[in-house]
């Protein structure tokens, strides 16, 4: 049994799978942390990014494997844990561009159709009920507005530039930052956002965390995890 679960940036997919994973003793597989290692490793090595070969060229001498401890992700690049070191902004715009490039999507759809065919998953991302699981036995296209989306981002941001001792950015600077990667994911060429037709569409707006759980459980039950 496979759960994919689509959304823009922000929808809060990877709380509410990481809860629905818990529920039914599931992998959860964060598909979005693979895009970030590849878009750290583009970073590192220095690419232009609008120049598609040499991102392929990067993206052919990069591994990326996922691996679990005590029950969370951990996402390896070339042998390193970089789970810590893929949630910055900088990170988050590369990824966003660079996630554009059929080299690097297909090397790391592989991977996520390899993981799927394992386990039992709930696996999050943007392609995954499109391209990735088209016969996922449930799909669910995860959505909220993007005044919404900004602000729990910012409340997120807020946080963490506070732990660091740094100025956090503003609330419209954080929604402009998610209409742009909204724009970009959802007019790339290759894989763009979209609801796949079979997908049940929640709108997170106005519902508690609890409740998206709740509604994405139900539609796994009658689905017969
Ligand atoms: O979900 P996230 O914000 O961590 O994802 C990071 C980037 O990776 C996002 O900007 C788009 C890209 N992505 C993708 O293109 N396809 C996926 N299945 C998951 C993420």
């Amino acid at each position: 049994m496979n759960i994919a679960i689509d959304g823009p940036a922000g929808a809060g997919k990877s709380t509410i799978a990481k809860r629905v994973a818990g529920a039914l003793g599931y992998i959860y597989v964060d598909t979005g942390a693979m895009y970030r290692a590849m878009a750290l490793n583009i970073l590192r090595n220095g690419a232009d990014v609008s120049d598609a070969a040499a991102v392929e060229a990067v993206a052919d001498r990069t591994d990326v494997t996922i691996a679990y401890r005590d029950g969370s992700q951990h996402v390896l690049l070339n042998g390193e844990d970089v789970t810590d070191l893929i949630r910055t902004e900088e990170v988050s715009a590369m990824a966003s561009l660079s996630s554009a490039n059929g080299a690097v999507r297909r090397k790391l759809v592989l991977l996520q159709q390899a993981l799927a065919k394992k386990e039992d998953v709930v696996m999050d991302g943007r392609d995954i009920g499109t391209v990735v699981l088209p016969d996922a036995e449930v799909k669910v296209f995860l959505t909220a507005s993007a005044r919404t989306r900004a602000l729990r981002r910012y409340k997120e941001d807020v946080a963490k530039a506070e732990a660091a001792g740094q100025p956090a950015p503003t609330l419209e600077e954080t929604e402009a930052a998610i209409i742009r990667r909204d724009k970009q994911e959802m007019e790339r060429e290759i894989s763009p956002l979209r609801q796949a037709e079979d997908a049940v569409l929640v709108d997170s707006s106005d519902m508690t965390i609890d409740e998206v759980t709740e509604t994405i459980l139900d539609l796994a039950r009658k689905a017969g995890a």
